[in-house]
């Protein structure tokens, strides 16, 4: 698929095939994806954990009230270290939450390209989270996804709004 249909065609899936698994390569080339993101001074601050397991699946899927994640066959979690991080100097500005997002963003967007779904999730629980995945206070998570074929009805549904290009973009 044209890279620009690719971005064109993603869109948040919040019904999945519980029973259609993702095919390890294809998991593979989406964790690629993410590994190969840049990030500031090259730091690469991030563990991409990639969560199949059905047990802590269910268990990450309490710190969001969503009940559509449970069937999601893979959840997708970019940890990042803060300390890894690169850190602007002058007014000492993370880049943390920046790099995480550009390495979510890449692979999301490869997801797509494989016929898979996904669903930014920002909004759920940290403490449990954080609690279910051991994180410690240098770890952090600002967004995680889920994995997985989309439903027919899912697929039906129309696309999200978007603002006019003249009311966003200023080219001058
Ligand atoms: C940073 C971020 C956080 C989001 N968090 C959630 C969330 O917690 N739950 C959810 O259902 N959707 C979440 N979304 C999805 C947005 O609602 C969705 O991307 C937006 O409405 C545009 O729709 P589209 O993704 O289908 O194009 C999030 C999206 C982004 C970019």
């Amino acid at each position: 698929m044209n890279f620009y249909d690719v971005i064109k065609q993603r869109r948040s899936i919040r019904d999945y095939l519980p029973d259609k698994k993702i095919p390890d390569e294809v998991l593979i080339r989406i964790l690629e994806a993410g590994r190969i993101a840049p990030s500031a001074a090259n730091r690469q601050p991030w563990k991409i954990m990639a969560i199949k397991d059905k047990n802590l699946r269910q268990r990450v899927c309490e710190s969001y009230k969503g009940k559509w994640l449970r069937n999601a066959p893979v959840i997708l979690v970019v940890v990042g270290y803060r300390e890894q991080a690169w850190v602007r100097p002058k007014d000492r500005h993370s880049s943390m939450e920046v790099d995480l997002t550009i390495a979510m963003d890449h692979m999301i967007l490869a997801a797509a390209a494989e016929g898979i779904g996904t669903c930014w999730i920002m909004a759920f629980d940290y403490d449990i989270l954080k609690q279910v995945l051991n994180l410690k206070d240098n770890q952090s998570v600002s967004c995680i996804t889920p994995l997985g074929y989309p439903s027919e009805r899912s697929l039906k549904e129309e696309d999200s709004f978007r603002k006019e290009f003249d009311e966003v973009v200023e080219i001058v």
